[in-house]
């Protein structure tokens, strides 16, 4: 197991009982909640939708319910994030959600198996390289005419927005958050062959809208 497999693993181990507690927020103010407006921009059609480091479903569970059309797959490193999700979907009954232990870096699904990706809250983890690794697969299964959805953390808005984040990157977030933070995606983005088509700001995060190009 490589160092850092080890290390994400162990993370999660420790925050999954209880990592859903970082969504309070969002309970409190649901219309700045980034997933919920998510659920609302893919259509209920006969998808299917990849939930990239989908953790304990927060992201995939509202388009779930929201699409029964929809088909989402979600994948993880962490098998305590996964039997969090897995109770979750149980508990609400959902029927269109299917978990699977995997290395984003490394996806066994077939060129262009899916018409839409999602990446919320997972990409802020990762060193640049290993970030990029996981957007090449990404846009290697995606559908040249399929879409990327991207949640991750900015840090724009009010000073008690920026102030609350500032200090929970210090307690809980690895060291190269700031390097993270200055990420332009639109150029990042197409680097990997997705054009951003839009960028909503939510409740410390933002939602990046992307379309995959037809090449490369
Ligand atoms: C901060 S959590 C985000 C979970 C969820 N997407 C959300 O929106 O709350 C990051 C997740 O990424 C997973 N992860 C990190 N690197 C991964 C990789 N290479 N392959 C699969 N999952 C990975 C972790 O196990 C963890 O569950």
């Amino acid at each position: 197991m490589q160092e850092y497999e080890r290390k994400i693993k162990l993370k999660f181990k420790l925050l999954a009982t209880f990592y859903d507690m970082f969504d309070i927020p969002y309970m409190i103010k649901p219309d700045s909640n980034p997933r919920l407006a998510l659920a609302k921009k893919i259509p209920d059609d006969a998808l299917r939708i990849l939930d990239v480091c989908i953790g304990t479903a927060s992201s995939s569970l509202p388009v779930a319910q929201a699409n029964s059309h929809n088909q989402i797959t979600g994948i993880d490193l962490s098998p305590e994030m996964l039997a969090v999700a897995e109770n979750k979907i149980r508990k609400r009954g959902v029927k269109n959600i299917t978990l699977m232990e995997m290395d984003a870096t490394q996806m066994s699904f077939d060129d262009g198996e899916f018409d839409v990706a999602i990446i919320s809250f997972a990409l802020h983890e990762l060193e640049y390289e290993l970030m990029m690794a996981i957007l090449k697969e990404v846009s290697r299964v995606v559908k040249k005419s399929g879409q990327l959805f991207i949640i991750d953390f900015a840090k724009e808005g009010s000073w008690l927005e920026t102030s609350v984040l500032s200090i929970y990157f210090k307690i809980v977030e690895p060291k190269h958050i700031p390097q993270f933070l200055r990420y332009d995606w639109s150029e990042l983005l197409q680097s990997v062959g997705f054009q951003v088509t839009d960028t909503e700001k939510y409740l410390f995060a933002k939602l990046i809208s992307a379309d995959r190009n037809a090449a490369p």
